[in-house]
């Protein structure tokens, strides 16, 4: 691609040592974004900086635990330090372990886990990184939150933790798409439906045993619900993601855009 849509952009994302963060982290930074990798994981955070720094990008990776307010406030201090800015937000992470049963057997902790990483933790991140917005003056600034088809449409049996936590994603971003759209923020939020990533195999696993078949049996019968037929591929979705935090999609705020292979057109 000859045309940089991000160059000297500066693009936070929580959430991105793996999965659909890092293909995103390595496309801003081909892009010409200047791109804060951050999660728990330092190792694997490092190794996607690494990755960057061979086609001669730009990145710096800020271990943050979004489970800890006190990281997030300083990851955003952070990225100001180091960049001076921050114009885009990918606010990525999620929870998706512990999450599989049925609601009256919903542990009270593995609930206040989702609730706090899933849902409270973006709301978090959007406090500071719209704050630091602001300060910077009005201006084309784009905040993207992961989301899932199953916190958009309705809620999912047997995943309710999740679903709920997503759907207060959708509803934060859509206020928030409003709140801010005079200073110059977009906010829209992403709702998945399978990605092939380390998150998606963890949930398969848990999900097949709950139902007593192999995973091999339940990876076929998704793939099956799907139109296309397949998960997306990381790379896909990162697509998605810089269109969205990008000038093109100028005109797209408050909105919970769905990528799911087409599987939730027969009820949405
Ligand atoms: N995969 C799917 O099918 C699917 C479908 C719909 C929506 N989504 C959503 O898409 C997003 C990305 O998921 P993925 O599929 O790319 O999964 P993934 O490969 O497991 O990536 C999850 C990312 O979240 C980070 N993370 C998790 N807990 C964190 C914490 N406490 N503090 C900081 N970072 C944390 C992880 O980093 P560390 O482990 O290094 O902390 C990792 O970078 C999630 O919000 C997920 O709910 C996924």
């Amino acid at each position: 691609m000859s045309r940089k849509r991000f160059l000297d952009k500066v693009i936070v994302i929580p959430g991105s040592t793996s999965g659909v963060g890092k293909a995103s982290a390595i496309a801003f930074a081909k892009e010409g974004g200047r791109v804060i990798v951050s999660g728990r994981r330092e190792e694997h955070g490092q190794k996607v900086v690494d990755e960057i720094k061979t086609f001669s990008g730009e990145a710096t990776f800020v271990r943050a635990d979004v489970s800890s307010h006190e990281d997030i406030k300083n990851l955003m201090d952070k990225t100001v330090e180091i960049y001076g800015r921050v114009d885009v937000a990918f606010n990525n992470f999620g929870k998706h372990d512990d999450g599989v049963a049925l609601i009256a057997d919903v542990k009270e902790e593995h609930f206040d886990a989702h609730m706090n990483i899933s849902m409270k933790s973006v709301w978090l991140c959007m406090k500071y990184q719209i704050k630091t917005m602001l300060k910077q003056g009005k201006g084309d600034y784009a905040i993207l939150n992961s989301s899932s088809i199953s916190g958009v449409g309705g809620g999912w049996p047997f995943i309710s933790v999740y679903s709920i936590a997503k759907s207060g994603v959708d509803s934060m971003s859509k206020s928030a798409a409003q709140e801010y759209a005079q200073n110059g923020i977009r906010v829209n939020s992403l709702g998945g439906g399978f990605f092939d990533t380390e998150m998606i195999h963890t949930y398969f696993e848990e999900l097949a045993q709950f139902y007593g078949i192999t995973k091999e049996q339940l990876d076929a019968e998704i793939n099956k619900s799907i139109p296309l037929g397949r998960m997306a591929t990381p790379q896909e979705v990162a697509n998605t993601v810089l269109f969205l935090c990008s000038g093109e999609a100028s005109y797209i705020t408050g909105a919970s855009i769905i990528l799911d292979g087409g599987m939730s057109s027969k009820y949405l």
